[in-house]
C-alpha cells in the first residue's frame, strides 16, 4: 500500500444504515463519542457518534433523514461535537438543531459556535435566593406563583391547553421581562412554531427572543438534541452577558420520547413501560443545566405532556422531580 501524505480530514466508510442508525468504519482514527460525522453529496447528512463498537467501527444516530445514504459511501469526521451559535446576533432569529437559521433571514454572522454538550454549573456557583417571578396572569401569581430561576411545569394530556397557556404567558411576560427569552420547540406541531414566530413578530418582542425548533417532522436524533442547543444559547446569555433568561419549552415530554427512540434504535434494553433505561440521566443532564448562578438566572416554563393522563407515568414522575412549581392544565 502506498502511504499518502496525512489527509486533512478523517475519512471513513459507511458500513450499515438501519433507519436513523448509521455504522461507519474508520481505518486510523476512531471518532470520539459525540463527534459529528457528515456524509452525502452536499455533506447534508449529519450523524452523531453514540458508540464505539470496536477498534474500527462507530455507531451513530442521524440528525437528518438518511435517504440516499448507502454502504460504501464516504463519511467525514468533523472532529468536534454538535455546536450551537451564541452571541448577540442570534437574538430575533429562529433556528433548527444545527444552528442554521430557518426564518429565511440573512446568513448568520458574528457568532461564536459552542458545543451543545456542557456540564451543569457546579454547586458552588449556584445561587439560592428565592424571589417571585411575576407572570402577569393573576390566577397563577396568586395561587401557583413561579420562582425566579425556578422551573415550572404546565402538565396535562393532549389538547387540554398547555400550548395556549404557555403562549399566553409569553404574551404577558415578555413585554416587561428585561432579559432574553428563548423558546424551544421539541417534537410538537410544526405549524405551532410558525404561528408563534408570526405572533412574536407582530407583538414586536422578537428583538429579545430566540427560537429553536426540532418539531415532530424531524428525526429522533434532532428532537433529542434541540433542547441542548437551546440551553447552550441560554447559558451564553446567563454566563457571558450576565442577563436573566426565560426559557420556554414545549414539550419536555417529547425530549424524553426522542431519547426513548434513540435508545431503542441503538438496541438498548427497554426499561419500565418501554422507556429507556437512561431516562433519569438524560433528563437530569438537561434539567440541571437550567440553573441560577451569581451571574444570572434561567427561569424556565415547560409544558409536560402526560401520556394517557396517567400521572404515575415514569416520564411524568421523572419530570416532576425536577420542577419547583407545577400547574395542572
Ligand atoms: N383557555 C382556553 N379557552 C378556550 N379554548 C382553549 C383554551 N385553551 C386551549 N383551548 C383550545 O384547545 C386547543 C388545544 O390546546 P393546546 O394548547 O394546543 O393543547 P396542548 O398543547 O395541551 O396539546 C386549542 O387549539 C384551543 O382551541
Ligand atoms: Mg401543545
Amino acid at each position: 500500500m502506498i502511504r499518502r501524505s496525512l489527509p486533512a480530514v478523517n475519512l471513513g466508510v459507511v458500513t450499515a444504515v438501519r433507519g436513523s442508525v448509521v455504522d461507519s468504519r474508520f481505518e486510523d482514527h476512531l471518532p470520539a463519542i459525540y463527534s459529528v460525522l457528515r456524509a452525502g453529496a452536499d455533506r447534508q447528512i449529519v450523524i452523531e457518534v453514540l458508540a464505539q463498537q470496536d477498534e474500527h467501527h462507530v455507531r451513530g444516530i442521524s440528525l437528518t433523514p438518511t435517504q440516499g445514504l448507502a454502504r460504501g459511501m464516504a463519511v467525514e469526521d468533523t472532529g468536534g461535537p454538535l455546536k450551537a451559535p451564541v452571541g448577540e446576533a442570534v437574538l430575533s432569529r429562529m433556528f433548527d438543531v444545527f444552528g442554521d437559521p430557518i426564518d429565511r433571514g440573512t446568513p448568520l454572522s458574528g457568532v461564536e459556535w459552542r458545543s451543545v454538550h456542557r456540564a451543569p454549573p457546579s454547586l458552588t456557583r449556584r445561587s439560592t435566593k428565592s424571589e417571585i417571578f411575576e407572570t402577569g396572569i393573576k390566577v397563577i401569581d396568586v395561587l401557583v406563583p413561579l420562582e425566579r430561576g425556578g422551573k415550572a411545569g404546565l402538565f396535562g394530556g393532549a389538547g387540554v391547553g398547555k400550548t395556549v397557556l404557555l403562549t399566553e404567558m409569553i404574551h404577558n411576560m415578555i413585554g416587561h421581562h428585561a432579559g432574553v427569552s428563548i423558546f424551544c420547540g421539541i417534537g410538537e406541531r410544526c405549524r405551532e412554531g410558525q404561528e408563534l414566530y408570526e405572533a412574536m413578530k407582530d407583538a414586536g418582542v422578537l428583538p429579545n427572543m430566540v427560537m429553536v425548533f426540532g418539531q415532530m417532522n424531524e428525526p429522533p436524533g434532532a428532537r433529542f438534541r434541540v433542547g441542548h442547543a437551546a440551553l447552550t444559547m441560554a447559558e451564553y446569555f446567563r454566563d457571558d452577558e450576565q442577563r436573566d433568561v426565560l426559557l420556554l419549552v414545549d414539550n419536555i415530554f417529547r425530549f424524553i420520547q426522542a431519547g426513548m427512540e434513540v435508545s431503542g434504535l441503538m438496541g438498548q434494553m427497554p426499561s419500565r413501560l418501554g422507556y429507556q433505561p437512561t431516562m433519569g440521566t438524560e433528563l437530569s443532564g438537561l434539567e440541571e443545566r437550567i440553573a441560577n448562578t451569581d451571574s444570572g438566572a434561567i427561569t424556565s416554563i415547560q409544558a409536560v405532556y402526560v401520556p394517557a393522563d396517567d400521572f404515575t407515568d415514569p416520564a411524568a414522575v421523572h419530570t416532576f422531580s425536577h420542577l419547583s412549581g407545577l400547574a395542572s392544565v
